[in-house]
């Protein structure tokens, strides 16, 4: 491509992109990569990109293989999709990733481009910017992540997604490269109506922007003092909240069977529907409630007040969980509710999930409930829930009794 043309050059792109490629579609100038300002830049790889104006497909696709006679950096031979560097390195089967096991993190990691990207704990859950990890790379080499080999694995034998191919790349398996959008903006913190994020059912169309949580009863926990998320700019029943429970479920539901690397086991079903087997509580199974009250409603605010209101609420997955990876077992978040959990959550520690459910659950009324004698404390039997008796600290791991496909 000529430098002087760039006005022709998006032209013929957008022709190009119209007639060749009718599945990506949609509008790439108002994507994140494709704006002007902001968007795709693969100067700080190679200098002489800079001819190309910002946002121009070519800082991703080569369509040539040499750049005024030399093959442009980073310098790999030819890859799928024309991209500057294969989508994913499939001999990467668990983390730590470099840059070089996947195309995006050569922007979305320490090298290139290097974009700042907060974790959902700090970019619309209220922790201070900068406190979590600052890149998509950093954030998928955390103690639990989305294990990309998995995704890339399960997206490509899905035969719900013929788009999805063994050339793919995984990140692809949740987001458009030509239509995300960025769902922050500095002017206006949080703003969440802009989608990054496109379901692999449809890809073509970003997935968030008409989708929201408010379709459910929805309670949008604090992010910051008594402000909503996301970041703080949120409203109540969750107009603002991208719906990621459609999200979520279009692979986690009762139907997928999905095998986890990390775990070396198939994952548990997650059901937030209302019928099947063991529909989950904080999805649209009714409230139960049970006999004992001890005079504290048992939910923090602000469910506590909402209760009174809303009989049953169905919780967004990223209430408690981070899309990409965090600190905490299970891609748990470290901050919900706004305010950071106590302590990790860590398979190690003796009342593992405890960080967790206190941010909504009053510990008190926990504390009581699985006391209760005759309830879920048969008299004597300390040992069912305290391995080394009842004078100890310590406690069968909560995830005995709690995960996903258990009714409590
Ligand atoms: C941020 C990087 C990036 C930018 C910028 C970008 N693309 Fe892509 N493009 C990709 C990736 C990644 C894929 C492969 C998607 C997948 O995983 O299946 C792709 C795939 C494609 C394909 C399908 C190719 C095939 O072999 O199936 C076409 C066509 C395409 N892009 C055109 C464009 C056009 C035209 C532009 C500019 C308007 C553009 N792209 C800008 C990253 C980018
Ligand atoms: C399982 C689905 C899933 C996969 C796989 C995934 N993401 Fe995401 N990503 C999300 C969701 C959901 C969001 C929106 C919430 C957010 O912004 O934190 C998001 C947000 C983002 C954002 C914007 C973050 C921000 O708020 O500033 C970027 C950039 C991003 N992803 C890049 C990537 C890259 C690169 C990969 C592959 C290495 C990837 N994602 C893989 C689900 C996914
Ligand atoms: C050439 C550098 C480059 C590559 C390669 C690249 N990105 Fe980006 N990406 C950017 C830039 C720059 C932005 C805009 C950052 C901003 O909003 O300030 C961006 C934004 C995004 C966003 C929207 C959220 C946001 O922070 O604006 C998502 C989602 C995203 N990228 C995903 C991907 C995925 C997935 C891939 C690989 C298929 C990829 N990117 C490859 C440079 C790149
Ligand atoms: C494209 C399909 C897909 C989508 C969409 C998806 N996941 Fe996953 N998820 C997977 C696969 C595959 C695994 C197994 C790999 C693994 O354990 O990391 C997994 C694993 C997980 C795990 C267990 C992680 C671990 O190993 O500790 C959690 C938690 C999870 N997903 C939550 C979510 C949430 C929350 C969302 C919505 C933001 C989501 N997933 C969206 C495919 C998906
Ligand atoms: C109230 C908090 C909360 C919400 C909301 C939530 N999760 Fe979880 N999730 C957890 C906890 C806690 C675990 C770990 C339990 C365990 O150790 O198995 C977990 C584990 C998981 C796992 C791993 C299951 C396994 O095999 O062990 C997946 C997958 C998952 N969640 C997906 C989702 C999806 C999808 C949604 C939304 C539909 C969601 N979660 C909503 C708290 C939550
Ligand atoms: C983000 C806030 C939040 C977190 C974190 C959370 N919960 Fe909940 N939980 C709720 C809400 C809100 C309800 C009420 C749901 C409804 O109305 O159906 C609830 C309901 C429940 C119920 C059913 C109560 C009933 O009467 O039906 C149980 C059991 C429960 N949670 C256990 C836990 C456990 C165990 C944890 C920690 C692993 C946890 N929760 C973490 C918000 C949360
Ligand atoms: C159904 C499960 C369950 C049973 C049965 C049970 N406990 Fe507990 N116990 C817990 C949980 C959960 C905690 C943690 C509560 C907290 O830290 O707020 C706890 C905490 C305690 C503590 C406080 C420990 C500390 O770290 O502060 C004592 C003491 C205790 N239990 C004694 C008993 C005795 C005595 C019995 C038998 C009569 C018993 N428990 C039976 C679940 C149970
Ligand atoms: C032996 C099984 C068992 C173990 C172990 C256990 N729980 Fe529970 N827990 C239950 C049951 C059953 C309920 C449901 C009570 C109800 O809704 O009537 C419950 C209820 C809860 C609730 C909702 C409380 C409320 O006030 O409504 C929370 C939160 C909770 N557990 C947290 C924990 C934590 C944290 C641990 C580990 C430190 C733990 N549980 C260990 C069986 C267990």
């Amino acid at each position: 491509m000529l430098k002087s043309s760039k006005v022709v050059i998006n032209f013929l792109v957008l022709v190009w992109l119209s007639f060749t490629a009718p599945a990506v579609g949609g509008s790439y100038l108002e994507s994140a990569h494709g704006n002007g300002g902001f968007g795709a830049n693969r100067q700080p790889i190679d200098a002489r990109y800079a001819q190309y104006a910002t946002g121009n497909c070519a800082h991703c696709h080569e369509a040539h293989a040499s750049l005024d006679g030399l093959e442009p950096e980073p310098r790999t031979g030819a890859a799928p999709h024309t991209l500057f560097y294969p989508t994913f390195n499939t001999a990467r089967t668990q983390n730590l990733y470099t840059e070089t096991d996947n195309f995006c993190f050569y922007c979305h990691g320490d090298a290139g481009q290097r974009v700042i990207n907060q974790d959902y704990s700090a970019a619309f859950g209220g922790a201070v910017a900068g406190s979590g990890p600052q890149s998509i790379l950093a954030a998928f080499n955390q103690e639990s992540y989305h294990n990309l080999y998995d995704i890339w694995n399960f997206a490509g034998l899905n035969t719900a997604y013929p788009w999805f191919t063994a050339k793919s790349n995984p990140c692809s398996a949740c987001h458009n490269p030509h239509l995300a959008r960025r769902n922050w903006d500095p002017a206006q913190p949080g703003f969440p109506l802009l989608s990054a994020v496109s379901r692999p059912i449809a890809p073509a169309r970003l997935w968030g922007e008409a989708e929201r949580m408010s379709a459910y009863p929805y309670e949008a926990p604090y992010a910051f003092s008594l402000n909503r998320e996301p970041a703080g700019v949120g409203l109540p029943d969750g107009d603002n909240t991208p719906d990621y429970v459609g999200f979520c479920t279009e692979c986690h539901n009762p139907a997928n069977l999905i095998w986890s690397t990390p775990l070396n086991r198939n994952l548990r079903k997650v059901n937030w529907g209302t019928t099947g087997e063991t529909p989950d509580k904080h999805g649209a199974r009714p409230r139960q409630g049970h006999p004992y009250s001890y005079g504290t409603p048992p939910l923090l605010e602000p469910y506590r007040e909402a209760a009174a209101v809303k009989t049953n609420f169905v919780l967004s997955c990223l209430d408690c969980h981070e899309p990409h990876g965090s600190t905490n077992i299970m891609l748990l978040r470290r901050r919900v509710n706004g305010g950071d959990l106590p302590e990790p959550v860590s398979a190690a520690a003796a009342k593992p999930l405890l960080p967790l459910c206190v941010r909504c659950h009053d510990r008190g009324h926990l504390n009581q409930l699985h006391h209760e004698p005759g309830y879920l404390a048969p008299s004597g039997e300390c040992t069912l829930c305290h391995p080394n008796g009842g004078d100890q600290p310590e406690v069968v791991a909560c995830r005995q009794c709690h995960y996903h496909g258990k009714n409590l």
